[in-house]
């Protein structure tokens, strides 16, 4: 299979920008336009009303998506979710039912740990979904369905483009289960749909934000920590964003639920340590804005990633703002990661480092 990079200096470039037309593809996959309701491509064995609780199991950045599946699944289906990385699932005998669902998330459908768990899943009388990138692998082929994301081969070892497409599929899934169980009207369920619909256009936009965040490489280059910190949807987005960043730049990160940062983060602050703030004006800014502010208290040098109402709501001098476009509270993961993912990019690029081929990491790890 032959990829180019296009007119990109790496492919993680060329990926993250394909992302308008990869998680629009994926989305069109998965949608009835006409009867603006989502059509899911694989009649499912079983029926979202006869399920207890999802088993989400998933290693790296495709972890990161099954947290974020966590908290849609609830609430849009008022469906309990855990979710653990494939190798702790694995191994901690957790009290699985018969008959309840198992959902496996994997850009390379290869990963030993993920394999693994699918396999014991399965063994315990679980139903299986995939969520793969590839069709042909492993994970895909064991799998009872496999909900496929349209991504399309992605070669930057950092992942990008199959993380955006893996929350679409999950998106499209956590609302057909909410029609299926009686949580979602029909009206709310063509709110969502249209509300997806608008992804790919605002991923898009948000690309445009990229000047600025070259500009703001430059302070995270020269940094030895960073931290990131959101909360809800936002919080496993602050795990993402510094896993990439450390990931390419080799600047050690962390990612924390913002309202954690009192319970230990807070005393690695001061004027020499940058915090990402993801913050979209939705009903956690005021408490993420009050964690924002123990930061700022400390000398922290705030970078904060909101909406126009948000940077208006949040104005405060010392605190450099990145405004995205406006836009419904559900989704806004698939959108707020794209700065984080320009970012640890630009940063990468800056440290002289190999944003391809970072040392140490495999795209994909067939062994345990
Ligand atoms: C490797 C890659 C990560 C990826 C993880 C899971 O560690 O470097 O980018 O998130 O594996 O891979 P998978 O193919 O299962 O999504």
């Amino acid at each position: 299979l032959l990829v180019n990079k296009a007119n990109y200096r790496h492919f993680m470039a060329k990926e993250i920008h394909e992302q308008p037309e990869v998680v629009g593809q994926t989305l069109a996959h998965y949608v009835d336009m006409a009867g603006e309701r989502i059509e899911l491509p694989s009649k499912l064995p079983f029926d979202f009303n006869a399920i207890q609780r999802i088993w989400i199991t998933a290693c790296g950045t495709a972890s990161y998506a099954g947290q974020v599946a966590k908290y849609w699944f609830e609430r849009l289906a008022r469906l309990p979710v855990e979710i653990d990385v494939a190798s702790e699932f694995r191994y901690r005998e957790a009290p699985l039912r018969k008959g309840d669902l198992a959902i496996f998330i994997s850009q390379s459908g290869e990963t030993a740990d993920t394999l693994a768990a699918l396999r014991y899943a399965k063994a315990q009388g679980l139903h299986t979904i995939s969520v793969v990138n590839v069709s042909t692998s492993t994970i895909a082929r064991e799998s009872e369905v496999v909900l496929p994301t349209l991504a399309g081969p992605e070669i930057g070892v950092a992942s990008t483009k199959a993380f955006t497409c893996q929350l679409m599929v999950i998106a499209a899934i956590a609302v057909a289960a909410g029609r299926e169980r009686g949580e979602l009207s029909k009206i709310e369920e063509i709110k969502l749909v249209h509300e997806l619909i608008e992804v790919p256009p605002l991923i898009a936009a948000t690309l445009a934000i990229e000047p600025q965040i070259e500009k703001l490489a430059h302070d995270i280059a020269k940094s030895r920590d960073v931290v990131y910190l959101g909360r809800g949807t936002s919080s496993p987005l602050a795990m993402e964003g510094a896993l990439k960043l450390k990931e390419i730049s080799y600047i050690h990160a962390e990612g924390y639920a913002a309202g954690e940062l009192k319970h230990g983060p807070i005393a690695l602050i001061d004027e020499t340590v940058p915090v990402v703030v993801i913050a979209p004006y939705d009903r956690l800014f005021e408490k993420t804005v009050s964690n924002m502010q123990e930061v700022a208290a400390r000398g922290g040098n705030v970078i904060l990633i909101t909406d126009a109402k948000g940077a208006s709501e949040a104005a405060m001098g010392s605190i450099v703002t990145i405004v995205l476009p406006d836009m419904p509270a559900t989704f806004t993961p698939m959108v707020y990661v794209i700065p984080l993912q320009l970012l640890a990019y630009h940063t990468a690029i800056l440290m002289g480092a190999d944003v391809d081929q970072p040392r140490n990491l495999a795209k994909s790890v067939t062994v345990e």
